[in-house]
């Protein structure tokens, strides 16, 4: 017998059985098919020759709570499980949605059904009187509470330990040190300081996190850990924290992607995850362009800088100009009361000849030595330069070229969505124009609050407990620091 998720394709077969199942309140062809194609439901059929059962799920996007809204089983088939099975495939998927409960109606008079839903965990809570017309009956109204994992996780990639822990799609604690200060002073993250950093922070990162959420260590169901791309010692000291913890509290690991988390995060912005979507992801560690599909199992590298990352231009630029680090925000500052077309820097990789091989990828290296060349001859030639036209042109190319590429990328694959990760997105220029250029091309624009932009453990805890929600199986503790590992990776088993 064949189980496939229902779309209107299927109306007849569907309208048949319900005219047969229900016939004094049928629903009509047209509420139906709206209802078969509707992104907040999932229909379900089984088939031998032909559509002996169908069930369906409504979900409203955040609410976390799912309605049954139909079930129905050919007479021919009945008394072979087959509305148990579509029952519990819902359930399945009302969990994977990250549905706390389920709730659902049925005639106080139906007593086979009122004993198969008690047998899967739903309680009755209410009764509709005469709720089913014309036939003047009363509705029981029944619920199954769902249990939503409860994911502590760790990511430790770069310069931010951080802890977060999730129920289900709820964020519960967002613990996070950062290792800036101590960079301060190279200008920019120094690997070995950062991993020594993270040694440092873990343990109060954790106890921090556990607080905030007034939860134990005994009371988490798995842990999860980003275990790349990142540092490769930074990545060791959260693993090795991750295993350290999943050994000694005897709990389940899973090992997650970085990027992967960045996309995930907005999750826990809304209680649920649209798709599929652009993903332009900008730190001082990565800058990666993703086509996110489906966030376990489809995510596609567009592009990436092949140089320097984005951030990672905006700290040496600032450098350049004898500003701090991290040189984003100084840089930002100072852009405001600047011109952004008082000088055409360059646009990397935007060239036609660059779209062959390019086209979704970046370069900041030319970029920055076209600051570095403008500054060095106007302090050659002796020249005041007007420091503020220089961040505000030089912010203005980086936001352009960040967001003509990823406008580009929404076109080219008929995206409507496009979501922003990392710390760049604190940038005011690159929120103002991404906002501007989305609504002219309507394109929803996905900003995640800049707690869970940055790199954080929530993202990670998040990502972790959509593997359990779906059902993967945990990693085994073989798995180890991945530097470059790819984003089609979301779990490393
Ligand atoms: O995601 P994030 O906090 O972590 C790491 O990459 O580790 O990103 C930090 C980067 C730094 O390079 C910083 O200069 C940049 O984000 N950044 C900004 C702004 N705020 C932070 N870049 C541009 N404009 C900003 N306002
Ligand atoms: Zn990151």
């Amino acid at each position: 017998m064949e189980l496939r998720k229902l779309s209107s394709a299927d109306i007849e077969a569907v309208m048949a059985l319900e005219h047969s199942s229900f016939p004094s309140d049928a629903w009509s062809s047209e509420s139906m098919g709206a209802e078969l194609d509707s992104p907040n439901c999932h229909y379900l059929g089984l088939f031998d020759d032909s559509l002996v059962g169908y069930a369906g799920l409504s979900t409203i996007p955040g609410s976390f709570s799912s309605d049954i809204q139909t079930i129905a089983v050919s007479p021919r088939a009945r008394g072979k499980g087959l509305g148990k099975k579509l029952m519990l495939e819902l359930l399945a998927k009302a969990k994977a949605l990250g549905s706390e409960q389920v709730l659902l109606e049925v005639r106080v008079d139906n007593e086979v059904a009122i004993g198969l839903y008690k047998s899967i965990g739903f309680e009755r809570i209410d009764v509709r009187k005469r709720y089913y017309q014309p036939d003047d009956v009363d509705a029981l109204i029944m619920r199954a509470k769902i249990h939503q994992p409860l994911v502590l996780g760790i990511e430790s990639t770069c310069d931010e330990t951080g802890v977060g822990i999730v129920r289900g799609n709820r964020l519960l604690a967002n613990a996070l040190h950062s290792s800036m200060d101590e960079h301060s002073k190279y200008g920019g993250v120094v690997p070995e300081v950062a991993a020594r950093a993270h040694l440092e922070a873990i343990k109060p990162t954790l106890e921090k996190a556990l607080s905030e959420a007034g939860v134990a260590m005994r009371d988490i169901d798995a842990i999860a850990v980003a275990n790349g791309p990142g540092l490769a010692g930074a990545l060791m000291v959260g693993i090795g924290a991750a295993k350290g913890l999943a050994l000694a509290h005897n709990k389940p690991i899973y090992a997650v992607n970085h990027l992967i988390g960045h996309v995930g995060a907005d999750v826990l912005e809304r209680g649920y995850v649209q798709l599929p979507t652009i993903a332009l992801l900008v730190s001082g560690g990565h800058t990666s362009l993703l086509l996110v599909r489906d966030l376990l199992g489809d995510a596609q590298l567009l592009g990436e800088t092949i140089d320097d990352a984005a951030g990672e231009a905006f700290d040496k630029v600032a450098r350049v100009l004898g500003l701090p680090y991290p040189g984003g925000p100084q840089i930002d500052r100072l852009a405001q009361t600047g011109d952004p077309k008082a000088i055409r820097f360059p646009r990397g990789l935007s060239l036609p000849k660059d779209m062959a091989k390019h086209r979704f990828d970046f370069s900041f290296s030319g970029l920055k030595t076209a600051v570095a060349r403008y500054v060095e001859k106007a302090e050659r030639e002796a020249v005041e330069i007007n420091p503020a036209d220089v961040a505000a042109s030089f912010r203005e190319a980086v936001v352009d070229v960040l967001l003509t590429k990823a406008l580009d990328a929404c076109e080219l694959y008929g995206v409507k969505r496009l979501l922003l990760g990392g710390g760049v997105v604190a940038n005011a220029r690159l929120r103002e124009v991404a906002t501007e250029r989305c609504s002219s091309a309507g394109i929803e624009l996905r900003i995640p609050r800049f707690s869970l932009c940055t790199d954080n453990g929530a993202m990670i805890a998040s990502l972790g407990a959509q593997l359990v929600m779906a059902g993967h199986e945990p990693s085994s503790l073989g798995f180890g620091a991945e530097s470059t590992l790819e984003v089609t990776t979301v779990q490393t088993l």
